[in-house]
Order: C-alpha cells, then sequence, then structure tokens
C-alpha cells in the first residue's frame, strides 16, 4: 500500500519489540482453570444472603397486561418479591450505542413481542423462584400482532445511513445492466438464527456501603457499567461490574435483561440477586439474527469483469428498537465494479429485537453476494476463483480509499493450491461415489477491522513482575492470553513475569469484546502503556515497593488515524457429499484461508476462524428459528428443535493465513473473531450446486429442500 499520510506514529512510534512472544502458539493462562471447574462463571460466585430472581416472559405477541396476581405468589414458600411494572424502579433512556428500548423493562403495561420480560420472582432458592414464576398468572389484553416477516412488507422504511456506512450510489447501475452482456438477478433468504453460548446469561447484583456491584456474564464490563449507571441515574463511579470468565457471547452478552432485572431486584429488596437464564429464555430474550431476504444483481462483461453489483436487502428489527443488520457491507469493499448500489430497508414487527450475532451482517450478506458470484462465474463460464481475481478492487469500490492491507488475492491463490481446486471439473452433478454426489465451491467473505479507544495500565513491582490492567473481556477467545504475549513483547520481558486483571469496570474505559475489535484495541492501549512505563523506569534508579505504574489511552492517536478501508479477508473452499437417496448434505472438508493482519496467538486465533467457520457450516445445513404465525412465538427455543452442527456434523476443518501486514495501527492486528463465519455458508450452497447442479438460495440448505428442488433429475 502506498498511502502513507493515514499511518501517522501519533501514539509517539509505539511499535512492540520483536520478543518474540507475539506469533507464538501458547496455550490459555485460564484454560487449567476451566477444564478443572476452578473458573467460575457469573451464577457460580456465591455471595452471602444471596436470594434468585426467575423471569416471567410474555405469551403474546402484542397488548397490554390487565392484570398480574402476584399476592398468590408472594405467599408462596420463599417467595420474597415480585418485581413488575407496577412497582419496578424508573429507568433512564441509555444503552451502548445510544439509548435502547429493550432495556426499558417492566416501565409499563406494554408487551411488544412474545418472550419479553414482564415481572422477576425473586426468593430464597432458584426453586422456589422458578415454582413462583410459573404460578404467576397474568393476564393480557392482547392486540392483533404481525410477525411475518418478507421484503416487501408495507411497514418496511429505509435504514438510517449512521453509523455504519451509508447505503452506495456508485455509477448508473440500471444503465450498466442494461448493457451488460451478462446479468444474473437473484432472492437470497435467510431465517431467524440464535446465539447459542454455551455459558446462558447470569448476572447477580447487590449494593454494599452505597455501591452498587455486579458479576456478570457480558462482553465488556466497562461499557456495561456504564449503561447500568445511566439507566439507574447512578454515578458511575459507585458502579462496578465483573465479567471474569465468559462461556461465549457471539454478540448477545451486552446489557442483559437479566441484568436490568437483577439490579432492580437488589434494589427494591436490598440483598443480593442473582438472575440466571434457562436455555429456552436465551432463546426467547437475548437477540438474534434477524432473518433477511436479499436480491442481489450483478452484470459483467462477457469476461466476467464486474459492470454493476445492486445488493438490496431487508430484515426486520422489533418495534420498541431499531437494529440494522447491515448486509450489503461486502458489496462496498469486495469487488471493483463500474456501478454499486446497496439499498438496506427495516421492517418493524412484533418480535424480539435482533442484534449483533457473529460476523453481524456479513455472515447473511456474504451469503447473498458469494452465491451471486458463483451464478455469475457459471453464467459467463469463468472459474469462481479467477472470476473473484479478476475483479480485484486497487482501491475501496466505493469509498476510493486505500485499503489499509488486503491480500484477499493471496488467500483465493493459496487457498486454491492447498484445497486442489485445479483439478476441478466445472461442470455440476458429475462427480459421483456410491450414494453420494460429490461437490466443491468457493466463497470469500470480509469483516471490518480497526480499533476503538480503550485505556490500560502496566504496574512494575521490585519482584520483577508486571500486572497489566485493562477493561478487556476474555468470553472464551484467548484474549487475555493475547495481550499478554502482546504485553511482554512491548515490555521486552518474557510472558512469564506478565500477569493480567481484565473484565473489570473499575480498570478503566475500554471497548467490547465485539466487532472483532477488542484485541486490536486492547492490544494497543497496552503497548502505549508500556511505552509510557518503560519511560518512566528509565527514570527510576529501582522500582519502589509500590511500584512504578505505566498508562495508555488510545483516543487521541485512533481519532488521528487517517481514513482507510480496514477489512480482515478470506476465501473458504468447502467439498460437500450430497446423500441422493435422502438429500441430506454432509460436508466433507473446509479449508478457510485468511488475511487477518498480525496474528498474535497462532493456537487460539486458529480456534476462533475454525469456530466462525463451524458456526458457518452450522447456518448453512442447520439452523433455523421457527415462529408459529398464530401466537408469534419462537417453537422451537431449545436444542432438540433448534438444531446447531454437532461434532458429527463437523469434519477436519483447516483454518490458515497469509502474511498481511498492516501498519496502518501500531498493534498491526486486524481482528479474527468473525471473519471466520463471512462466506462459509456460499461456499458450501455453492458446493451443493456444483455436487448436484441445483441452486440454493434459502439457508439453511435442509434435506427436504434438497429433495424438493428435484435434484438429481433437474439438472
Ligand atoms: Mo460480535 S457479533 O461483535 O460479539
Amino acid at each position: 500500500m502506498t498511502d502513507t499520510t493515514a499511518r501517522p506514529r501519533t501514539d509517539g512510534g509505539v511499535v512492540a519489540p520483536a520478543g518474540g512472544a507475539v506469533g507464538t502458539a501458547r496455550t490459555r493462562l485460564e484454560g487449567r482453570d476451566k477444564v478443572t471447574g476452578a473458573a467460575r462463571y457469573a451464577a457460580d460466585v456465591p455471595f452471602d444472603g444471596l436470594a434468585h430472581g426467575w423471569l416471567v416472559l410474555s405469551t403474546v405477541a402484542r397488548g397490554r397486561i390487565t392484570s398480574m396476581d402476584t399476592a398468590a405468589v408472594l405467599g408462596m414458600p420463599g417467595v420474597l418479591g415480585v418485581v413488575h411494572h407496577g412497582n419496578a424502579p424508573r429507568l433512564h433512556p441509555a444503552g451502548l450505542f445510544g439509548p435502547d428500548g429493550q432495556l426499558q423493562l417492566l416501565q409499563d403495561d406494554r408487551v411488544p413481542h412474545v418472550g419479553r420480560p414482564v415481572a422477576l420472582v425473586v426468593a430464597r432458592t432458584p426453586q422456589q423462584a422458578r415454582a413462583g414464576a410459573a404460578a404467576l398468572t397474568v393476564t393480557y389484553a392482547e392486540e392483533p400482532h404481525d410477525t411475518v416477516f418478507r421484503a416487501g412488507h408495507p411497514a418496511g422504511r429505509p435504514a438510517p445511513a449512521a453509523p455504519a456506512r451509508p447505503d452506495a450510489d456508485l455509477g448508473d447501475v440500471e444503465a450498466e445492466i442494461a448493457a451488460a452482456p451478462v446479468v444474473v438477478d437473484q432472492r437470497y433468504t435467510t431465517p431467524e438464527e440464535h446465539h447459542s453460548a454455551m455459558e446462558p446469561h447470569a448476572s447477580m447484583a447487590r449494593w454494599e456501603d452505597g455501591r452498587l456491584e455486579v458479576v456478570d456474564s457480558n462482553q465488556g464490563s466497562f461499557m456495561v457499567a456504564r449503561v447500568l449507571a445511566t439507566l439507574f441515574g447512578l454515578d458511575q463511579e459507585i458502579v462496578r461490574v465483573r465479567a471474569e470468565h465468559v462461556g461465549g457471547g457471539f454478540g448477545s452478552k451486552g446489557v442483559g435483561p437479566q441484568l436490568v432485572l437483577a439490579v432492580m431486584a437488589a434494589t427494591l429488596l436490598r440483598r443480593p440477586v442473582r438472575v440466571a437464564l434457562t436455555r429456552r429464555q436465551v432463546f426467547s430474550t437475548t437477540g438474534l439474527r434477524p432473518a433477511t431476504e436479499q436480491r442481489l444483481r450483478l452484470a459483467s462483461d462477457s469476461t466476467g469483469r464486474l459492470r454493476a453489483i445492486d445488493h438490496a436487502t431487508a430484515a426486520f428489527t422489533s418495534t420498541i428498537q431499531e437494529y440494522v443488520e447491515r448486509n450489503t457491507e461486502a458489496s462496498n469493499v469486495m469487488y471493483a465494479a463500474d456501478a454499486i448500489r446497496t439499498r438496506t430497508t427495516v421492517v418493524p414487527l412484533d418480535l424480539p429485537t435482533p442484534g449483533w450475532m457473529r460476523g453481524p451482517g456479513a455472515a447473511a450478506g456474504s451469503f447473498a453476494l458469494e452465491s451471486a458470484m458463483d451464478e455469475l462465474a457459471q453464467a459467463v463460464g469463468v472459474d469462481p476463483v479467477e472470476l473473484r481475481l479478476r475483479n480485484e478492487p486497487s482501491a475501496g469500490p466505493v469509498s476510493g480509499l486505500p485499503f489499509s492491507s488486503r491480500n484477499l488475492a493471496a488467500c483465493l491463490r493459496e487457498g486454491a493450491r492447498r484445497f486442489g481446486w485445479a483439478d476441478r471439473d466445472p461442470r455440476p452433478g458429475t462427480r459421483r461415489e456410491g450414494r453420494w454426489l460429490l461437490g466443491t465451491g468457493v466463497a470469500c467473505g470480509s469483516y471490518g477491522a480497526g480499533a476503538l479507544p480503550s485505556t490500560a495500565a502496566i504496574t512494575a513491582r521490585a519482584d520483577g513482575s508486571y500486572t497489566v490492567s485493562v477493561g478487556a473481556a476474555d468470553i472464551g477467545t484467548g484474549a487475555r492470553t493475547a495481550l499478554a504475549l502482546v504485553a511482554a513483547d512491548a515490555l521486552g520481558v518474557p510472558p512469564e513475569s506478565v500477569r493480567m486483571r481484565i473484565a473489570d469496570s473499575r480498570l478503566g474505559a475500554a471497548w467490547f469484546a465485539g466487532g472483532s475489535k477488542g484485541t486490536a484495541s486492547w492490544s494497543w492501549a497496552v503497548t502505549a502503556a508500556a511505552a509510557d512505563l518503560r519511560e518512566r523506569l528509565a527514570s527510576v534508579d529501582r522500582v519502589p515497593p509500590d511500584g512504578v505504574t505505566g498508562r495508555g489511552d488510545t483516543t487521541d492517536a485512533i481519532g488521528a488515524l487517517g481514513k482507510q478501508e480496514r477489512q480482515s479477508y478470506g476465501a473458504q473452499f468447502a467439498e460437500v457429499a450430497v446423500d441422493t437417496g435422502t438429500g441430506e448434505v454432509r460436508v466433507r472438508r473446509m479449508l478457510g484461508m485468511f488475511a487477518a493482519g498480525r496474528i498474535v496467538n497462532p493456537l487460539t486465533a486458529r480456534s476462533q476462524l475454525v469456530g466462525g467457520m463451524t458456526m458457518g457450516l452450522s447456518m448453512a445445513l442447520h439452523e433455523e428459528g421457527a415462529r408459529d404465525e398464530a401466537l408469534g412465538a419462537l417453537v422451537n427455543s431449545d436444542f432438540a428443535g433448534y438444531h446447531i452442527s454437532a461434532h458429527a456434523d463437523v469434519p477436519d476443518i483447516e483454518a490458515d493465513w497469509v502474511e498481511d501486514v498492516d501498519d496502518s495501527n501500531p498493534s498491526g492486528i486486524k481482528g479474527v473473531g468473525e471473519v471466520g463465519i463471512a462466506g462459509t455458508a456460499a461456499a458450501i450452497a455453492n458446493a451443493v450446486w456444483h455436487a448436484t447442479g441445483v441452486r440454493h438460495r434459502a439457508l439453511p440448505v435442509r434435506l427436504d429442500r434438497v429433495l424438493e428442488s428435484g435434484f438429481p433429475a433437474a439438472r
């Protein structure tokens, strides 16, 4: 890349010296604690006098609460209280990214969807609370509801341009399409999908000496504490939130309903209250990936060079909060074209509010774009790897901005080499092995990279140890371990002398474990703190008993960064076998090659990428929230009904990366949390086409859909 103005060393030239820790595979610092059960999750931490809250969820999709028979429940054994809209503390507008209607719990009698918390029953034991919640009679004045999503729904409205990238309008899409010899024009649909972190959401709240203490399962304790303070009208100084160990988040662990209700109950009852969700409650009330319907029009010349990309997407949101699924992001950055147009529509329905779910926007968006690219390759008669290489842009196709680094072409070439792509017969439906039809597919993906403002502190002790304090969250990613490696190199010391303190709002402002920007953001702050500490240490003869502390804050440095296109990229290859008798699709092997900046810990980075690909496999073949139209309720809110790929569904998945030097920020890190799921579903669906000759434009590619497609006769 040639842009030099975009790389100011405004942090004072802090670049980690080559200490050798970064880039070496390390097992997790807390790994032993986790596998021996010593690591405590939010619901495991004991407290004196702990009471237990149990959620009561609405059973109607729209209406008003007309009565709630709390008296009967209050007389039940162990029951200490019932929190509801008649007695709940009043809340102020607050949210992680602006006021969030989802957090305004128990504020009035309105019911916006099935599964909305309408009360919390608090008792001495979880069993008593559960019995009380089951016994609480709530009556509703029901109103007609609408929970059926479709793109042309009359309630649909254009998504606001901010805060994400606005819709694109480059060139004249209609003119290019009219003049192009090859046009693909198709619709793709993806269903409602649900996060299923191994650890269900749980929170404990208590008041102690006028301070609110919270033990939570979240993706960023500082940001959660800030929201809580605003929500309850408290000084953030008196609010402390910790989330030492978190068993997965995938975007679902922001400010959870269980946290807001635990704080309410602790405030009303003046005792510690824990609220832990059941798996069904996680399905009902902690966010989801909205269903999408996307229309893709691709136009090219006879060699496959793109003249137009026209990507229109629609997804649902709730009536209480506008969540926008940014499916068109990839169409802004993946391929060069003379004209690019994107449109994003949100359809508010009587449904739970969607939210971030691993690869938000990209997971479903890449399914549409990368399926359409495969269809274009077929229409033009060009190999799908070659088609993508032919449309490689030299700068942001819409923005015109330079890429901080890209290297997607290297991913495609190296991936094709390792996968054995050159031997592929492009004709569909030609490889047979007994009752199986075999096929291979490729797709690309990207996810936004970058860093967001964070702070960190490092204290050097006289015994030669260093304590790194940063408000990071380790949601199972290995962030704690990665940050120790970054700190070790930045300090020029072995990782063994570094101790990590994370996941505590008292450690100062820090970005969330989200948007694939956690490690990049925190590492930069840690690196800056190390530089400050080294300067301070240089001016003392020896470390005093209480240590020397260096501090870093990246706010100014990030604010001074030039504009660039910053993304992680990946190319994914899949081989599937389709059972000609049952229509069952089995993935036989997958390979993902990624360009994701500097890789801090190859062991955990690979796990992140393989995990993303596994979730993409699950999305391609299994995951689908099913709603009953008459009730507006999710009918498969458990692991019996909501299918997730299990071990037997997941073959050996390989993930690796190409050299990708992004020196647009001193950490050089791009993030690996989400790019692994971008493109996976398309790679698999494209492989199913190659196996059978039939396109699947609706996810998941269920066996009934494969059978009903008329395959293999249809080819
Ligand atoms: Mo991620 S969906 O930003 O946790």
